[in-house]
């Protein structure tokens, strides 16, 4: 079987990985969830003091990306997690701290290449599912299915809300809210790699959709691109 990249943009907290996790387990393919690589630079940045809500040290910062070194280990379960620099950070990138700076630190376009030449080694030429805000239009444009997703701003607040509750964060419906519709709007905006739906990405609302439909819906656009390849080759 033809192996093939798979793209999966969208607003915040709209379940990508989940349903990008939930492929690449299906379909045996490397899953990248390049969120996590944004957010540990950002843990880094904050733990170095070089951004906090009164300044920003945009230039230390990029003096410093050499120091940052980001990888994906496998848990015991096989669920990859977020290392920087040696140390398992991915229960510390997903706190609404890190969610108050990441979109920031995202708009340097230093930080971006990094990344991207990271994203780019981790998937390039193998089965991939990745996903993102740039991954159709910057990172792999070349991707064989892309997906753009979508859901209102209430629905998502409320998902990532649960999801924060439930382990046990101490954050508000609202502070939620105004962090997932600031967030989507400097992802928008920024100048380098803006989040917008790449003209041949499939978009898809799932403010009503349970996560099994939308898999099965997915997984067979995908399973249909590589029938696509088969046919071809
Ligand atoms: O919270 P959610 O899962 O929706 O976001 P995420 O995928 O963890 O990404 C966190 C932030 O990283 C986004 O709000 C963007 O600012 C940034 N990001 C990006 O700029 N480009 C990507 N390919 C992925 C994330």
């Amino acid at each position: 079987m033809p192996k093939i990249t798979i793209a999966i943009d969208g607003y915040s907290s709209t379940g990508k990985s989940t349903v990008a996790r939930q492929l690449a387990e299906w379909l045996e393919y490397v899953y990248v969830d390049s969120g996590a690589m944004y957010r540990a630079v950002t843990l880094y940045a904050l733990r170095n003091n070089l951004v906090s809500y009164s300044e920003f040290k945009k230039e230390e910062l990029i003096d410093s990306l050499e120091e940052i070194r980001l990888e994906f280990r496998k848990n015991k379960d096989g669920k990859a997690e977020m290392y920087l620099n040696g140390e398992n950070v991915e229960k510390e990138i997903r706190t609404l701290e890190v969610s108050e700076f990441v979109s920031i630190i995202a708009t340097v376009p230093e930080v971006r290449r990094k990344l991207v030449k990271l994203q780019h080694a981790m998937g390039e030429g193998k089965g991939v599912v990745m996903d993102g805000r740039d991954i159709g239009t910057v990172v792999f444009p070349n991707a064989d299915l892309k997906i753009f997703m979508n859901a209102s701003a209430d629905v998502r607040a409320r998902r990532r809300y649960e999801e924060l509750s439930q382990r046990g964060d101490q954050i508000t419906f609202e502070e939620v809210f105004n962090n997932v519709t600031e967030r989507d709007h400097i992802d928008t905006n920024r100048k380098d790699s803006p989040l917008k739906k790449a003209d041949d990405a499939i978009e898809i609302d799932n403010s009503e959709t349970n996560i099994e439909d939308q898999f099965h819906t997915i997984l067979q656009l995908a399973k249909d691109r590589i029938a696509g390849r088969v046919k071809r080759s």
